[in-house]
């Protein structure tokens, strides 16, 4: 049996004996890698150091902290960690750490299975900048701690005033954390402050920045992480093939205008699920142009714009988009439920929209639960159009609730209606106490209804005699360029 004094003095010998290797090892790594100061590591931080002091990784002191038990850091995963208080971050929310977080992305980027981590307990603020690859597969973002935008739209760099974060040309390449992505859009919101520096530069163009935006990249996934009060849309796809989003948080207040939560553009193969959306200034999910293959599944919608398709054909540009599927999703408090629009000054009408399913979807005070607007324009008038993108193969299945203004708008086009729309169990009442509702609204919506319907005025919504002429327009406008 060892005596008292034996047995801690053997403990004490085992602890600095691993503290040695350890940091040896550590510092071999360091000095391969980069010309960093030795007592930098690329440690994980533990939640119990606070403050900045500890940014040099495990305590050496005396009365050394608990050491996690050996197996749980061994040597070989610390080499693909790459903490962004290693190379120079603060962290404290005020200094610009953007320089650090580039550094550790390149460092990161070049190693497989690579982690790039922003420790919890930290706040970093970071100007606009890009994350570019190609780097190697399996590259984290690991994000506990809090990224934060500039503070003043007079602090944005001009020239980057279209997003803050932007991921460019990355493959199979992952987002995670317990963290916070802030984009911290008060001032943008404010109206008055847009103002100010327009009339300091005449130059601003009138677009607000996106917090983070994918551009080019494949193999993507976002989760877990909460994304706030982004200046303007919250998490954008731009270009894009096979992205997973899951488990996410976005959120922005009430005197937020324009705030999208997710917005898809030129995306193909999408999964958007298990998420909370509410953005008060504009849609919870945007598909624009370009997007097929999107499936979109149990999101919690509100207050917002809803889910939207569009608006497509802005200025008379190509509009495409097919295979949609959006169900289990619950919608409150919203301007729309599940909405298609688009633009009226899309003249000669190019493009389309087809196959695209909203299915299950409970909606709960929500202004028009389900709306297709082919008359989608934002100035008071706009000219009476002479075409359109051709809308076909839309179904509505189960959309129960209540709605205050309207509890369906199908104004398709003139000149080429919808067809193969699909009204099935669709049950929507007026919210309590709200007395002044219009009635069901369908123009040259084509296809077909299946009870329950309630309103029962749904039943007489769609036509059923579509004419020989109006098939072949609607296959001309096909033909162009989907
Ligand atoms: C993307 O993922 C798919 C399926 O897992 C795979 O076949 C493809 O090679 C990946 N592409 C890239 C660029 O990582
Ligand atoms: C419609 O879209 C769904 C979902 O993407 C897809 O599985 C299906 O094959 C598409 N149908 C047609 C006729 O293209
Ligand atoms: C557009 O013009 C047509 C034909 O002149 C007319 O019947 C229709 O009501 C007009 N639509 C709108 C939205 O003004």
């Amino acid at each position: 049996m060892m005596k008292r004094n034996e047995r801690s003095s053997l403990v004490l010998v085992l602890v600095f004996v691993l503290i040695v290797s350890v940091t040896f090892s550590l510092m071999s790594v360091e000095a391969r890698k980069h010309h960093h100061k030795k007592s930098n590591s690329h440690h994980k931080h533990r939640k119990d150091h606070k403050g900045g002091s500890d940014s040099s990784g495990p305590a050496l002191g005396p009365a050394p902290a608990p050491l996690p038990p050996y197996g749980s850091y061994p040597p070989q995963t610390s080499m693909t960690v790459f903490n962004v208080l290693s190379f120079g971050a603060k962290g404290d929310g005020v200094a610009d750490d953007s320089k650090a977080l580039l550094e550790a992305w390149k460092a990161a980027c070049k190693v497989s299975a690579a982690t790039l981590e922003i420790p919890s307990d930290f706040q970093f603020m970071i100007n606009p900048i890009t994350l570019q690859g190609p780097c190697m597969p399996h590259l984290v973002l690991q994000i506990d701690g809090t990224l934060l935008a500039p503070p003043k739209v007079g602090s944005w760099p001009k020239s980057s005033l279209f997003q803050w974060l932007n991921f460019k040309w990355i493959h199979d390449f992952t987002i995670q954390g317990t963290g916070t992505v802030d984009g911290q859009g008060s001032d943008w919101w404010t109206a008055s402050q847009i103002y100010s520096i327009q009339k300091k530069s005449k130059h601003i163009p009138d677009i607000k920045p996106t917090a983070l935006r994918f551009y080019a990249s494949n193999n993507v996934t976002v989760r877990d992480i909460k994304i706030i009060n982004s200046p303007q849309c919250h998490l954008k796809f731009d270009s894009s093939n096979g992205v997973q989003v899951n488990n996410i948080q976005i959120s922005s207040p009430e005197n937020s205008p324009n705030t999208d939560g997710i917005h898809l553009q030129n995306t193909q193969n999408v999964e958007i699920q298990h998420s909370n959306i509410g953005c008060v200034g504009d849609d919870c999910v945007s598909i624009q142009t370009g997007c097929s293959n999107v499936h979109v599944h149990h999101i919690n919608c509100g207050p917002g714009h809803g889910i939207s398709l569009g608006g497509l054909g802005k200025d008379k540009s190509v509009a495409c988009v097919s295979d949609i599927v959006v169900e289990k999703i619950s919608i409150q408090n919203t301007l729309a439920g599940v909405r298609i629009k688009t633009w009226q000054q899309n003249q000669g009408g190019i493009g389309s929209v087809k196959n695209v399913s909203f299915s299950n979807i409970q909606v709960s005070d929500v202004k028009v639960p389900i709306i297709i607007d082919q008359y989608y324009c934002d100035k008071h008038l706009c000219k009476n159009q002479t075409g359109a993108v051709a809308i076909s193969g839309v179904k509505y299945d189960q959309i129960i609730g209540t709605y205050s203004v309207q509890p369906i708008h199908l104004a398709c086009s003139n000149d080429i209606p919808c067809t193969d729309v699909d009204l099935i169990d669709i049950q929507l009442k007026p919210s309590s106490g709200n007395r002044y509702f219009q009635k069901a609204l369908c123009w040259n919506s084509f296809g077909k209804s299946q009870a329950p319907l309630v309103p029962s005025s749904i039943d007489y919504c769609l036509r059923s005699d579509v004419s020989g002429s109006v098939l072949r327009s609607i296959a001309r406008s096909h033909e162009h360029v989907c």
